[in-house]
């Protein structure tokens, strides 16, 4: 646990004093802003690979700092999660085709905050079931963060996500889930995309974490590639993901990583 002062609950989940909040908008909306930007960028025949040296070169342009770029190993500054790719999918020099769907994450620092979130893209047409799966992914991440108020707990965040998932036929990744975060990328709590309303811990004003939920249109179970990174549903089947950064107010959710163009969904320009 990283220690600057402030209160940290029973669970290890970091209570943020209110002039914190300015940090992580700085933080989220750089990190949204590049989301913005790559949108033209992601077009049949183009490769992960360069959308990702587009990404790094937009990093710099902000003045601010990959934390993905030497984390654990990972040497990208971005994941880019295409078709059946769950999540940390690795940028490589594979083309994008027609039709394609594809998930790009990104993280920056910026002045020591970190701004996390990714949306769906396609490159080229939108096929009938790829366009629903993203609509009830997006709309299932937009359930979930309107769960976050003070009071509600982690497990109503993970229900509203799931119970949706699942009356739309679609189901759920289990093996990897949201965190928290602020000054560092990855800090309690685990805040998971399924669960029981009331169950986890309590939200209180002042903690900052992200929604992220991976929805799959067959079963939800994934493995892990030789690679060590890329995640792929098991059954081949597609996946999609939000994210967003957010943080507990005193009567809501104020949301970090908002488009600055409108464009978090649908992704186009
Ligand atoms: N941005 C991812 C997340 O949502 C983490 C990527 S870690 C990396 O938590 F090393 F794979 F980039
Ligand atoms: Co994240
Ligand atoms: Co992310």
């Amino acid at each position: 646990m990283y220690d600057n002062g402030g209160r940290v609950t029973r669970e290890g989940i970091r209570i943020h004093e209110p002039g914190d909040f300015a940090g992580m908008h700085k933080a989220g909306r750089v990190a949204a802003q590049i989301l913005d930007d790559i949108a033209p960028h992601v077009v049949p025949g183009q490769s992960t690979g360069e959308i990702d040296r587009l990404i790094t070169e937009m990093v710099a342009t902000h003045g601010a700092t990959s934390a993905t770029i030497g984390y654990r190993g990972y040497q990208h500054a971005s994941c880019i999660s295409v078709n059946h790719v769950v999540c940390h999918g690795i940028p490589g020099p594979k083309a994008l085709k027609d039709g394609d769907i594809l998930n790009i994450d990104v993280t920056v620092i910026v002045d020591g905050w970190f701004g996390d979130t990714s949306r769906m893209y396609v490159a080229g047409t939108l096929g009938r079931k790829a366009e629903r799966l993203i609509q009830v992914t997006h709309d299932a991440l937009m359930k979930g963060v309107e769960a976050v108020r003070p009071g509600n707990t982690f497990g109503d965040i993970g229900h509203a996500i799931q119970s949706f998932v699942e009356s739309q036929r679609m189901s759920v990744v289990r093996d990897f889930c949201g965190h928290g975060l602020g000054r560092v990328f990855h800090a309690p709590p685990n805040v998971l995309h399924y669960g029981r309303p009331g169950r986890e811990a309590v939200l209180e004003e002042g903690m900052f974490f992200t929604i992220e939920p991976m929805v799959n249109l067959g079963r939800p179970e994934t493995k892990v590639l030789a690679d060590d990174w890329t995640a792929v549903t098991r059954d081949k089947s597609l996946s999609a993901q939000f994210e967003h950064s957010v943080g507990v107010t005193a009567d809501g959710v104020d949301v970090f990583t908002l488009s600055p163009g409108g464009l978090f969904y649908p992704t186009r320009r």
